[in-house]
């Protein structure tokens, strides 16, 4: 284990964020999380099948007396549904789950919100240990303990806010992640540099073709970076009364492109969370920049890195822009005082900005 990174999340729920190659073996950080009896291991049907025999052997070991049984929904972002989750809750009723119970969710932020949220539920509350399988889960998702499923009026809509006991990321998962789904998680890495410090960006320009490939050892100084640009906001604003909400920059534009396509899935060509917010990023700097706030130069910037990476940078055809404003009227980061926006006054400093013009948002999308 000479190789794990450990970054703490503090706060009023204080956890580890375990990173590190083979963590899924390592019966120590399992057992450290685990408390009682039962667990519940909740995965995907692309995860399950790589994976979750070998959790389950690593919670045998942690506990020989543990009883587990597995939850594995088919993947995909259509099935963050409350129909899903209710099967979730029936799996912790068969398995006979006390107050004292884990679920593990092993998969991406598909299955870690999905579980999360059935921990948050489950008589009141259970433990969830969050073991991310994608990059976007390990950087973002499985950090803060946001929790949801989605509804057909919009993604995230119900849901609540429970922090991990332990993430425990190990970062071999990656090897089998399809690039598409790497390339989604790099968004989230870009994204903290965009909101909270440029010097940030210019190590991802530096280091974008060995992301890219996958580079083990630069896949982990990325994880570890962003978990602990992620640690300090959530330890200081775990309810998003203030700057966490920052952590949403590329999201109001992001997930109406989302909701508007309908949510990628099996055989879908709709743009997953990562590319939705890649696009909804550069969205956000050129209406900050067209709003006057900030340098047009850095939109292109921040533009061209993440093609760079991979990752589309505008507006998927056919989708109007009027109904991702109507879209973005039903975020959640929209109040009573109109749509909100976090926009930047340059790279690395974000903002959160009300009462922005329709217009100024609609001329923004209809030009890119
Ligand atoms: P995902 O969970 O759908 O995973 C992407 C795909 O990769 C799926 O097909 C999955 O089966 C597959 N997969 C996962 N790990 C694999 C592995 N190691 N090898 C092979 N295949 C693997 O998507 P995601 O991008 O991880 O998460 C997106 C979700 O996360 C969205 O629902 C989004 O709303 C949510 N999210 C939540 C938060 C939060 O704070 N809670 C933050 C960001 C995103
Ligand atoms: N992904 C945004 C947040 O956790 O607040």
């Amino acid at each position: 284990m000479s190789t794990m990174r450990t970054v703490k999340v503090d706060g009023e729920a204080r956890y580890d964020i375990c990173i590190g190659p083979g963590l899924l073996d390592e019966a120590g950080l399992f057992a450290h999380a685990l408390r009682g009896k039962h667990a519940l291991i909740v995965s995907d049907e692309h995860v399950a099948p790589l994976y979750a025999e070998r959790v389950e052997a690593t919670l045998r070991k942690a506990r020989p007396a543990l009883k587990i049984e597995r939850f594995v929904l088919p993947p995909g972002e259509q099935e963050k549904t409350l129909a899903r989750f209710c099967q979730c809750l029936d799996a912790l009723a068969t398995l006979g789950a006390t107050r004292d119970a884990a679920v593990v969710a092993l998969g991406g932020g598909v299955v870690g919100d999905l579980a999360g949220f059935a921990a948050a539920c489950w008589m009141r509350g259970v433990d969830v240990v969050q073991v991310p399988t994608t990059l976007l889960a390990m950087v973002d998702s499985s950090v803060g303990g946001k929790t949801a499923v989605d509804l057909p009026a919009g993604k995230n809509l119900v849901g609540a806010f429970h922090p991990p006991r332990a993430v425990i990321a190990d970062t071999t998962t990656l090897r089998t992640l399809p690039p598409r789904e790497l390339r989604a998680g790099l968004a989230e890495v870009v994204k903290y540099g965009a909101i909270f410090e440029a010097d940030f960006l210019t190590w991802l320009e530096a280091n974008a073709a060995s992301l890219l490939s996958g580079q083990d050892a630069v896949l982990a100084e990325a994880i570890a970076r962003s978990c602990h640009y992620k640690a300090e906001v959530v330890s200081r604003d775990p309810y998003e009364h203030g700057e966490r909400a920052l952590l949403n920059f590329g999201h109001t534009f992001g997930h109406a492109i989302e909701a508007e396509q309908g949510y990628s899935g099996a055989g879908s060509d709709a743009l997953n969370h990562g590319e939705a917010v890649a696009v909804g990023m550069v969205l956000a700097a050129r209406l900050s920049a067209a709003l006057g706030r900030a340098p047009a130069t850095d939109a292109e910037r921040l533009a061209h890195l993440l093609q760079r990476l991979g990752l589309p940078t505008t507006v998927p055809d056919g989708l109007e822009p009027d109904a991702l404003l109507s879209r973005m009227r039903l975020d959640k980061k929209a109040d009573a005082g109109g749509l909100r926006f976090i926009l930047w006054d340059r790279a690395g400093q974000a903002k959160v900005v009300s009462g922005v013009p329709d217009e100024q948002v609609l001329a923004v999308l209809r030009a890119c």
